[in-house]
């Protein structure tokens, strides 16, 4: 039997989408112009939510196999894909100028129908923040999340919050890069500094070339090179090992190689996909002070004052960003042993 011809409105099941509007301001005989632009603002983002989760889940499948094959094109799709969330983000953050077209008058005409629903209750965005990195205990205003959330949508965050964060498997990953300690591919390297240490080589050289850059006011910042990316001491909150954080560093210093370009994007998109989410908290919490001012939020929290500690707190990629404190002068860098620059290259 053969298929039916596909029809736009049928394939898209717009018979659903576009009624599932049902204005409260309605259901009260008290009809709110603007409570429309709202819901479909909010179900807008929801759709956005569920595409981000769709590229996500195939990244984290990807990450979750035993051994992420470098040579294979799942490098790039992960490139791609991190790409996409960070592209999304962008519009989220833009679509808060629609939302803005609204005045607070506007808004007072529905809010208090609309209590005690909030933002807060959207159960994809929070499992978007569990399946990047954001770990419950490091969660601000940890009693909203379990005062505002309906059981079942907690249990689901909890279920993801027990599984490996994007943030563990690039960690997995990164301590998995070879090229450190394959001595054969250091053979020929031209040692710059005396060691004394027990560090490799590179590392003795690097640390010496960063700390004679480091100017007055910086020059504990040796200190916290030894403690983060040698000695696994660890700021709080810090989920890449030594290991890891040597290889992100060495990523970052040597990203003009052929092998390294995927590494480095992939380091490079989720620093974007920190920034957007940062961005959009920034944007949001704005419109929350212009919309309602001092008053607390429709779910309860203290509003802008929860929203201001989740946008300072809740950074998922800062280690990454740490490292732009140990970057060194591309002039400076390490000249390569020439067996590794074969391998780092296409040939
Ligand atoms: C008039 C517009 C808006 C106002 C006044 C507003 C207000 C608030 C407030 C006060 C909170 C803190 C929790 C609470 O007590 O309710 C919150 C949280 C939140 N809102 Fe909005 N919001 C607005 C629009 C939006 C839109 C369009 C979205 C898009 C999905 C959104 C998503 C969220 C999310 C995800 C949270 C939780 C953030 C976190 O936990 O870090 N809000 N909102």
């Amino acid at each position: 039997m053969s298929k039916p011809p596909v029809e736009y409105t049928e394939y898209l099941q717009l018979d659903k989408i576009l009624n599932a509007q049902s204005l409260e301001s309605d259901k009260e005989n008290a009809h709110a112009h603007d409570e429309m632009l709202f819901i479909i603002i909010h179900q807008a983002y929801e759709l956005w939510f569920k595409q981000m989760h769709f590229e996500l889940d195939s990244i984290l499948q990807i990450m979750n196999q035993q051994m992420v094959n470098d040579n294979s094109p799942e490098l790039q799709t992960i490139v791609h894909r991190t790409n996409r969330i960070s592209t999304i983000l962008k519009v989220l953050v833009h679509q808060i100028d629609i939302l803005e077209t609204m005045t607070p008058l506007d808004f007072y005409d529905f809010r208090d129908m609309l209590r005690p629903a909030s933002g807060f209750q959207s159960w994809q965005f929070k499992m978007l923040e569990a399946k990047l990195g954001l770990k419950f205990e490091h969660r601000y205003g940890q009693q909203y999340y379990l005062s505002m959330l309906k059981p079942e949508y907690i249990a689901e965050i909890k279920k993801v919050e027990q599984q490996k964060t994007l943030m563990e498997l690039l960690n997995e990953w990164l301590e998995r890069m070879p090229f450190i300690n394959d001595m054969e591919l250091w053979k020929n390297y031209d040692q710059q500094f005396e060691n004394k240490s027990a560090l490799h080589n590179f590392w003795n050289d690097f640390s010496h070339i960063y700390e004679n850059g480091l100017v007055e006011g910086e020059k504990q910042n040796i200190q916290v090179l030894t403690d983060l990316f040698f000695n696994e001491i660890k700021s709080e909150h810090t989920v890449l090992s030594s290991k890891a954080m040597r290889s992100a560093l060495f990523i970052l210093l040597y990203r003009g190689y052929p092998i390294m370009q995927a590494p480095f994007q992939i380091i490079h998109n989720l620093l974007d996909i920190d920034e957007q989410m940062a961005t959009w908290r920034f944007r949001h919490i704005n419109m929350v002070g212009r919309m309602i001012g001092s008053r607390v939020g429709t779910g309860g929290s203290s509003g802008k004052e929860y929203l201001r500690g989740a946008l300072d707190k809740h950074y998922i990629f800062k280690d990454f960003a740490t490292l732009s404190s140990f970057l060194i002068e591309r002039k400076k860098l390490p000249k390569l042993s020439s067996e590794l620059e074969r391998r780092l290259g296409f040939y």
